[in-house]
């Protein structure tokens, strides 16, 4: 069979296998193949128990795996039988040398770049999905054009706004696709080709180009902002905790204001996931690059508040337990950084988890889809550390309850039960505040929620 287009995506990851699966289950007129560097992640697409956990992807790859859509380790052969590939590799947080701890590890991303130089024989589309640091189009640019064969090469910026747990709808329904090219006659050419890829599902009101630089700091900027309005609530909690406010009442008078809006104000433990924080430091880094102190100090303050929030949930179960934690077993629910995931990078849960173990307290980790990433986590931390996936077992025996992601499942236990259960006086501390807390106090728990008065039995 032949296809109308054949598309590539270097990186098998949380954004290249969900975002080809939805591309080749709405274009089954294209052929999409994702390569990566690691064999066991091709091994899993390829296999029932995909490697990541996101709801509904295990039916759209069951669709369209074998048919338009192909996983495989041969990077060589996918960089030449490919005219468009979209380059989803990971880039974290440099470690180590200038920058580290801050800006963008960008060797996966440049290694890519210069694969692609080397196994093209004909002109291609390149199009940058990983998030990275303004201006990286131009350093991709500067590594593919140096062939002397004239093949040449459009660099396209395309940044993904999928989140996880619900990245199936955000692809298949997205509120903005943004396509950002050189402003050239082949620039905008190789915009309007991607564009027609995305105009077979997405309304071409949603799909909006711009500059090549613009597109790429859009996507930080967007993360930012998200970031920023979950550190704004999480300060706002901690003065509720302090002056007998309620930050649920709050967050809803607030987003009762059309201008504001009521998404992504709900307090937690901490915002977690592997870009917020990345992305951040990231404009952080650029800001200060370009001698913008303040603006950087700005944006920054958004990383230190989210720390704050995890450190003061730490404090409020040490001063709620008698101001020692040791000998203690503590069960934690949830360790993935959100709910209807697995995905742990950077998770509150890895933070509370390692200060509690320091307190020398004894911990039961409980979550649905994370307890092998949570695994990896932990390895080699000191301390007891049991995991143990149903809730109400895990929590047998524990004297206080975290709970740290907000899995459904959490708000339909039988907490009758598992207050019976527990060693008395028996603690729950709400970092997402999903739970019923009157009812949980009218049972006998002490209640602590985050940014709402604790409901203490004396
Ligand atoms: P990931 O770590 O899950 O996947 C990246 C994959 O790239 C890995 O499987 C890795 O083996 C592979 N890889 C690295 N170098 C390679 C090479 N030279 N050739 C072939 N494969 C290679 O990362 P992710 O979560 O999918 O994120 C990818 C990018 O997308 C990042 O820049 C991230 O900031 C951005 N992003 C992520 C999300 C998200 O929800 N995870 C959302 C939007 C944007
Ligand atoms: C986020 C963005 O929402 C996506 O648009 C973006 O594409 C993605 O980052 C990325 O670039 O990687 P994600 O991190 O998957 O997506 O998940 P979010 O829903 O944004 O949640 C991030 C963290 O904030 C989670 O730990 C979540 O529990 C926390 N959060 C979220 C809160 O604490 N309060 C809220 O009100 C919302």
């Amino acid at each position: 069979m032949t296809f109308e287009k054949n598309i590539l995506c270097i990186g098998a990851g949380y954004v290249g296998g969900p975002t080809m699966a939805m591309i080749a289950h709405k274009c089954p007129h294209y052929r999409v193949t994702v390569v990566d560097v690691n064999p066991e992640r091709i091994a899993a697409w390829n296999s029932a128990q995909l490697p990541i956990f996101e709801p509904g992807l295990d039916a759209v790859v069951g669709k369209v795996r074998g048919r338009n859509l192909f996983f495989s380790t041969d990077i060589e052969a996918g960089i030449r039988d490919n005219d468009i590939i979209f380059v989803s590799v990971n880039t974290p947080t440099k470690s180590f040398g200038l920058g580290a701890g801050m800006t963008a590890d960008l060797q996966y991303w440049e290694k890519t770049a210069r694969q692609i130089l080397a196994f093209s024989h004909s002109p291609k589309i390149v199009i940058e999905k990983s998030t990275l640091p303004v201006k990286t189009a131009l350093a991709m640019e500067r590594i593919l054009n140096c062939r002397e064969d004239g093949i040449c090469f459009d660099v396209l910026s395309n940044p993904e706004f999928l989140a996880e747990g619900s990245a199936l709808s955000d692809l298949e329904e997205p509120d903005r696709i943004l396509i950002g090219s050189r402003e050239t006659d082949r620039g905008l050419r190789a915009r309007a080709t991607l564009a027609d890829i995305y105009a077979n599902w997405v309304p071409r009101e949603r799909i909006i180009t711009s500059n090549i630089w613009s597109s790429e700091l859009s996507k930080l900027v967007s993360n930012a902002f998200l970031a920023q309005r979950i550190s704004s609530i999480n300060a706002i909690s901690a003065l509720c905790e302090k002056a007998e406010a309620d930050i649920t009442e709050v967050a809803r008078a607030v987003g009762m204001d059309s201008r504001i809006g009521p998404k992504f104000l709900n307090a937690s433990v901490g915002f977690g996931g592997s870009c917020f924080k990345k992305d951040i430091l990231n404009l952080v880094y650029l800001c200060r690059h370009y001698g913008l102190d303040e603006v950087a100090a700005y944006w920054e303050s958004v990383v230190t508040i989210n720390r704050f929030q995890q450190e003061r949930f730490i404090e409020t179960m040490l001063g709620a337990m008698f101001n020692t934690l040791a000998g203690k077993k503590i069960c934690l629910w949830g360790f993935a950084f959100k709910a209807n995931t697995g995905d742990t990078r950077e998770s509150p849960a890895i933070f509370i988890a390692r200060r509690l173990l320091e307190e020398q307290a004894e911990l039961v980790v409980s979550d649905p889809k994370a307890l092998l990433n949570a695994r990896a986590d932990l390895a080699g931390v000191d301390g007891s550390v049991r995991y143990v996936e149903d809730a109400t077992l895990a929590a047998e025996g524990c004297h206080a309850v975290a709970l740290l992601t907000e899995w459904d499942c959490y708000r339909h236990l039988d907490f009758e039960r598992i207050f019976g259960s527990m060693v008395q006086p028996a603690f729950l501390f709400d970092g997402r505040n999903i739970l019923d807390h009157g009812r949980l106090y009218e049972m006998g728990f002490n209640v602590y929620p985050v940014g709402k008065p604790p409901l203490v039995h004396f």
